[in-house]
């Protein structure tokens, strides 16, 4: 069940009226339902109930510190794809130990800031990484634990900018070379060989591609074993999408049905080859954790009715919200108020000074200029990839629990983006 509903013509997020909420913060500000992101990390963490699975939460998705702390006390790790992203964990007391660290192009300083937190493994995606690591490593005196992320070349069929796991992608190591790949990272000293990882792509509406991407893991871990490299993770990545039609109703793939088939298909081939002995599993889950548990709270400016096309201008722009600019990604947008009036057809757009500044097209609005609007399901890839282009602050962000709001992010002020700035002497 959705934590955004309706009360007596009012929308609200849990017991919070997003009127009062607007009215006290201002907008446009990012909410969040408490209950929400709860009952997301319980769906993976119920289904991983007695294995030794870890779910580590990609921050990417969302990284405010209220938010990882209260995942962090639900038992989470997390996927990390930069130094700064393990700074936030560290600062909302989040366990290093927990950590997995992604991405194609880790420097040298992160590698360092990471071993010194002795995080739980690197995600390495090429041989020059390897053999960076293995030097950091060696400099600290530390080994550094590894797992490789192989590229399955599997069709996650989703938008091109979000599919990872093709031969033509920057991701990981391609299939075929992975085993020659694992050879030179258990050669090297510094480096302890640990698991094995892939991430095909987001918002995935069906787990077929992720279940296709398991079995050409095993098979690798199989070969592995045989060579006498043997692996004691797999991590299968991120990926389940959600519904952005019917936000918090329904999901594409239930995760506990994903996961149960997952498991399922593991238990068949540890029977199978490995007398039973289980293997710790991975999942690096980003949007089904925070996807729905948002919206982007905005205020409608102005009206304007051309001749053409009639636009919704709202307070709400692409720096706050990038995903319909760039993916031209489907958002829900609402009214906070139902007053009854009749709708026209609205594309809602912000004030920027660019025509891919839109967050919606050709909806049926009811709305008058000085309304609230909500975009649904915006929790996810939204104020993390949020700019100040046009020195617009970045949005105010609130969690509500029950009918309590905390404000967990102050909306920045225009001085606080040139606060870094200088004049030439
Ligand atoms: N693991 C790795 C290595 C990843 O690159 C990602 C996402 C995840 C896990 C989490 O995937 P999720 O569970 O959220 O699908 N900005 C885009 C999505 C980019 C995804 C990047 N990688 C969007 O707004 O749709």
């Amino acid at each position: 069940m959705s934590q955004f509903s309706y009360k007596d013509g009012v929308l609200h997020a849990e017991g919070a009226s997003l009127s009062a909420i607007a009215g006290e913060f201002g907008t446009p500000t990012y909410v969040y339902s408490k209950a929400r992101l709860l009952a997301n990390f319980a769906s993976y963490a119920d289904a991983c109930q007695g294995r030794d699975a870890l779910v580590c939460y990609a921050m990417k998705a969302n990284s405010n510190l209220a938010i990882l702390d209260l995942l962090a006390r639900e038992g989470a790790g997390f996927d990390i794809v930069s130094g700064g992203e393990l700074l936030r964990v560290l600062a909302a007391g989040g366990d290093p130990r927990k950590v997995i660290f992604s991405g194609v192009g880790k420097s040298v300083e992160e590698m360092r800031l990471a071993l010194s937190h002795d995080i739980l493994c690197f995600n390495v995606e090429s041989i020059p990484e390897l053999h960076r690591l293995n030097e950091v490593a060696g400099a600290m005196g530390k080994q550094a634990r590894i797992s490789l992320r192989v590229n399955p070349n599997v069709d996650a069929k989703t938008h091109p900018y979000i599919a990872t796991g093709l031969k033509a992608s920057k991701f990981g190591v391609a299939f075929s070379d992975a085993l020659e790949t694992y050879r030179t990272a258990a050669a090297l000293p510094h480096l302890q060989v640990s698991g094995i990882d892939c991430h095909i792509g987001s918002q995935l509406l069906d787990d077929a591609p992720l279940l296709e991407a398991l079995d050409r893991l095993i098979e690798l871990i199989d070969q592995l074993g045989a060579e006498g490299i043997e692996l004691h993770h797999l991590d299968i990545g991120g990926g389940i999408g959600i519904d952005y039609r019917e936000a918090g109703e329904s999901a594409p793939v239930p995760v506990g049905d994903y996961l149960g088939r997952l498991f399922a298909k593991i238990d068949a081939w540890r029977n199978a080859r490995h007398d039973g002995k289980p293997i710790k599993v991975i999942f690096e889950p980003g949007r089904s954790i925070v996807g729905d548990t948002g919206v982007l709270l905005t205020r409608v400016e102005f009206l304007k009715h051309g001749e053409e096309r009639n636009f919704c201008i709202v307070d709400a722009a692409m720096n706050d919200m990038a995903r319909p600019a760039l993916y031209q990604a489907w958002m829900d947008m609402q009214p906070v108020v139902q007053n009854g009036a009749a709708a026209a057809t609205y594309d809602v757009v912000g004030p920027i000074c660019e025509s891919g500044d839109w967050l919606a097209r050709d909806r049926a609005l009811a709305v008058e200029a000085g309304d609230l609007l909500v975009m649904h399901t915006a929790g996810a890839y939204g104020m993390t990839m949020a700019s100040n282009y046009n020195t617009r602050g970045r949005a105010a962000e609130v969690i509500v629990d029950g009918s309590v709001c905390h404000l967990v992010r102050q909306r920045e002020n225009p001085a606080d983006l040139y606060a870094l700035e200088s004049l030439i002497k």
